[in-house]
């Protein structure tokens, strides 16, 4: 006789075992995950809590903002805004493998977390959301031979030089169980309903190098993309929309102009629980007005790709 409201008792009941009363920090990056994961261990141990947003310049528009009002407006939960995009994208300029990337966004989350859990006066647990499907894939891949398919920076890894133990409580669920556990603990529903967004953040949607321009054009191609989407009711059909920046320039003509400017690939998908995912079958009047309101409305890009794989043999992200 399995229910929501037990497993969160039963949840509440291990994290006070787990740390007594040490303080905990934990990393929230606006997703659902981390969000749930933080509600949870605050109803558990209260003010012994401190929570660290990281603004690591991989943001989408206005996504900082959201986040902190969210939780500054409906939790008494302390929250520590963190701007340190510069130390990210600086330590990602000119890195262009992808693993190189997810590992140094990784390494400096982790050493700005160990910054704030001195600074809330020693800190010995870092809380994260990770999900039964994170600890999986980087570990093997749907059955297959065993291999890392990507660091995923809140799994694995990271203990044994940290200095800080782990506190995660959403281990052994999946998405859509986060979600369950979201609604009982009275998560606002529009908050619960919002796509999943990967750590590593728009890193992963730029293949190659990472630069400011990229980012800028990304954000707001993004929120083009997840407005159309709205605005057709798409929004809670799909697992994940996003704009990716392709590392590209493609020739085009614009009145009476030539442009040369970046290549967007579009990817929406559907999914249980992001292991698997099917791309989402837009009409081609969706895509072909969606193509245009982006080059009308976004400097810097005159092309726009459907990405139409599915996951095998795609992976959602596109590094
Ligand atoms: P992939 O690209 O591996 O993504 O098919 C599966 C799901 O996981 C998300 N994702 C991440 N989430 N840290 C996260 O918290 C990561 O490093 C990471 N990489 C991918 C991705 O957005 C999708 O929902």
């Amino acid at each position: 006789d399995w229910t929501m409201a037990g497993y969160r008792d039963e949840a509440i009941r291990k994290i006070r075992e787990q740390v007594g009363d040490s303080k905990v920090i934990c990393g929230l990056s606006g997703g659902v995950d981390s969000s749930v994961a933080a509600v949870l261990i605050h109803e558990a141990i209260g003010d012994q809590l401190t929570c660290v947003f990281v603004d690591h310049g991989l943001l989408r528009k206005g996504e900082a903002e959201q986040v902190v009002s969210m939780f500054r407006d409906h939790y008494n939960i302390p929250l520590v805004h963190a701007d340190e995009s510069d130390r990210f994208l600086s330590a990602l300029e000119g890195l262009d493998d992808p693993e190189a990337k997810r590992k140094t966004i990784g390494r400096l989350f982790i050493d700005v977390f160990q910054e704030h859990a001195t600074a809330v006066g020693g800190a010995e647990y870092l809380a994260q959301g990770t999900l039964y499907p994170d600890v999986i894939e980087s570990v093997s891949f749907s059955g297959g031979p065993s291999v890392t398919i990507k660091s995923h920076h809140n799994v694995g890894g990271l203990p044994e030089k940290m200095g800080l133990k782990l506190v995660e409580p959403l281990r052994e669920l999946f998405k859509d169980e986060v979600r369950q556990l979201g609604r009982e603990l009275g998560l606002p529903e529009s908050f619960i309903g919002r796509h999943p967004f990967p750590g590593p953040g728009l890193a992963i949607r730029c293949p190659g190098a990472v630069t400011r321009e990229k980012l800028a054009i990304l954000r707001e191609a993004d929120a083009v993309f997840i407005d159309q989407i709205r605005r057709h009711e798409l929004y809670d059909q799909i697992w994940q929309a996003f704009a990716a920046i392709l590392p590209m320039r493609t020739v085009g003509v614009m009145g009476d102009g030539r442009t040369y400017d970046y290549a967007l690939a579009l990817r929406a998908v559907t999914s249980v629980d992001g292991m698997t995912a099917d791309y989402y079958p837009f009409t081609h009047e969706f895509l072909g007005e969606t193509a245009t309101r982006i080059i009308n409305e976004v400097r810097g890009v005159n092309r726009v790709f459907y990405d139409c794989t599915s996951k095998p043999p795609g992976t959602i992200e596109l590094e």
